[in-house]
């Protein structure tokens, strides 16, 4: 087999240049598609039930030396997050734009205190950053948490609810389907006894009543996806205690 030389460091930051030169061209389009800063406003305007949100915009290279063991840059925007943290009350879901660190356990997305609130921000840093979405983020998602009615929870503590996918262009829904794949339990976590799969299937029809009405709401869903180009996928879920 040809022998494959290692990089040099010189090689190895010319590739990390590259790379940064890709992400500073991609973020200078504005947010990601897949951003809540896209996807949230115009939910939030047809007057969907949301969970209370607020924004804290920051810049990734901030937050990464956390990453190295050491202290965030001087302009991560700490004081505002707690500021706003505080203003919204605990306790609270912590997400950035792009994606919460939801396989990882509420250590990582539950925030109960000012304490928590640094954990969480930090460990969703890294979940964001072992997705390799992380440079692509622009803020912080702070949400009322949810009690979110559930007969099982996966990954070390995350309620799974009735949540719903709905893939919707301009024309209507064109599917739906129970969010979480049946694959995504597969070893069950610390599911009950037959999981997921007994519990999906033994309650057909079960989704949510809210769900059905937004399948008939064509007001609404037209406004949704004039606001979005393509088709377009809404997970919706029923908060509450019941299963
Ligand atoms: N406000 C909330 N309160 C409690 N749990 C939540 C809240 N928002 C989301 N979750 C739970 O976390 C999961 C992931 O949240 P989501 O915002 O969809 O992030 P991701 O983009 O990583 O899927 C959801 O499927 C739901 O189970
Ligand atoms: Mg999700």
């Amino acid at each position: 087999m040809p022998e494959i030389p290692f990089p040099t460091p010189g090689q190895l930051d010319a590739m990390a240049e590259e790379g940064r030169r890709m992400i500073d061209a991609r973020r200078a389009k504005g947010p990601d598609p897949n951003s809540a800063l896209i996807w949230f406003p115009p939910i939030q305007a047809a007057g969907l039930p949301v969970p209370r949100t607020m924004f804290v915009e920051y810049e990734p290279m901030s937050l990464w030396p956390i990453c190295d063991g050491q202290e965030p840059r001087a302009d991560f925007p700490i004081e505002k997050l707690k500021q706003t943290a505080a203003l919204m009350g605990y306790p609270l879901f912590v997400r950035t734009d792009l994606a919460s660190a939801k396989h990882d356990g509420p250590k990582s997305y539950r925030a109960n205190s000012e304490a928590d609130l640094l954990r969480c921000l930090g460990r969703t840093f890294e979940d964001n950053a072992c997705k390799d979405i992380v440079d692509f983020t622009r803020c912080w998602m702070l949400r009322e948490f949810l009690t979110i009615g559930h007969s099982f929870t996966a990954f070390g503590g995350l309620p799974i609810g009735r949540e719903w996918r709905f893939f919707a262009d301009q024309d209507g829904v064109k599917c739906h389907h129970f969010y979480w794949p049946e694959e995504a339990f597969e070893k069950l976590y610390n599911a009950p006894r037959g999981g997921a799969k007994s519990w999906q299937f033994s309650r057909p029809n079960r989704m949510p009543k809210r769900c059905k009405r937004f399948q008939i709401w064509p007001s609404r869903r037209r406004e949704l996806s004039a606001s979005t180009a393509g088709v377009w996928t809404l997970p919706r879920m029923k908060p509450g205690n019941g299963g």
